[in-house]
C-alpha cells in the first residue's frame, strides 16, 4: 500500500467522524479516528498469501484477528473489505471507525477485545461469504479462539457471523439483536454465549440515534456479561445451565 492510498483510505473516514459526533462522545469518535489513522501496514502474517486459496478470494492475503490474548469477548465481523485487504487489520476502514468508537465511549480500547471475521480474505466487490469459504476459514478462527481464556462471550456483527455460529434455524439478527444465545458450544466449549448485534456497516447506512443506542447498549451488554464470565460462582452457574 503506498503513502497516498493510505492517505486516501484516511480521507474516506473524514465525513464519518463528523456525522459520528452527533450520536457518540466527540472525544471518543477523535479517539477512534486517531487510532485508526496510526495504524501501519501490518508486517509479515498478515501480507502473505494463503495457502488455502479459495478459488474466488483475491488477493488471498489473510487479515487474522488482532486484540488481547487474554481478551473474554470476542467481536466477530464477516469478511476484511477495502481498507482492511490494505492496512491487514480487521475493521479499520468506515465500519471500523464505528465500532472503535463505539468501544471508545464505554472506555474500552480495542486491544482489550479481540476483533476478528468468520472469512479471512475479502471477498470480490464485498459480496457475503460463501458457506464454502466460511467452512475453510473454521479452522484459523477456532485457532484464534483456542489461545483464548475458556468462557467466551462472542458480539457476532451482522448476520453472516450470528449464522455462522448458531447454524441453521436462527432467525436474522433484526429480530435476535441484543438477545444472549446461551446454552451454544461452539467447537468444543470455546465459547460460552453468543450476542447478536447489528453490522457496522449497517449500523452506518441508518446513522440515527435509535439504531447508535441498540448498536452500543449490545457492546455494553457483551462486555458486561465477558466480565462477569471472569467470576467463577457466575461461570459455573452459567456453564451448567447450559
Ligand atoms: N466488515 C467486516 O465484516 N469485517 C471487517 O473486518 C471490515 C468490514
Amino acid at each position: 500500500m503506498t503513502s497516498s492510498d493510505r492517505n486516501e483510505l484516511l480521507k474516506r473516514l473524514e465525513p464519518f467522524v463528523h456525522r459520528l459526533c452527533f450520536y457518540l462522545p466527540k472525544p471518543a469518535v477523535e479517539d477512534a479516528y486517531d487510532y485508526l489513522c496510526s495504524l501501519t501496514v501490518r508486517p509479515s502474517a498478515a501480507r502473505t498469501l494463503c495457502p488455502r486459496r479459495c478459488p474466488d478470494l483475491e488477493p488471498h492475503r489473510p487479515v487474522s484477528g488482532y486484540g488481547s490474548r487474554k481478551a473474554r469477548l470476542v467481536i466477530l465481523g464477516e469478511a476484511p473489505g477495502e481498507a482492511e485487504d490494505l492496512v491487514g487489520y480487521p475493521f479499520v476502514g468506515p465500519s471500523g471507525l464505528v465500532l472503535t468508537a463505539a468501544l471508545r465511549s464505554l472506555g474500552v480500547d480495542r486491544e482489550q477485545v479481540l476483533i476478528t471475521n468468520v472469512v479471512r480474505c475479502r471477498p470480490p466487490g464485498n459480496r457475503e461469504p460463501h458457506p464454502s469459504e466460511q467452512k475453510v476459514c473454521t479452522e484459523h478462527l477456532k485457532n484464534e479462539l483456542t489461545d483464548l481464556p475458556q468462557g467466551l462471550v462472542v458480539l457476532t456483527l451482522g448476520n453472516v457471523p450470528l449464522k455462522f455460529m448458531r447454524q441453521s434455524g436462527t432467525p436474522g439478527v433484526t429480530s435476535c439483536r441484543g438477545i444472549l444465545l446461551d446454552s451454544f458450544r461452539w467447537q468444543q466449549s470455546l465459547v460460552s454465549a453468543v450476542i447478536p448485534t447489528y453490522h457496522p456497516s449497517y449500523v452506518l447506512r441508518r446513522m440515527n440515534r435509535e439504531t447508535i443506542d441498540l448498536f452500543v447498549r449490545d457492546i455494553r451488554e457483551a462486555l458486561g456479561l465477558a466480565l462477569a464470565l471472569r467470576w467463577p460462582a457466575f461461570s459455573s452457574h452459567f456453564h451448567e445451565s447450559s
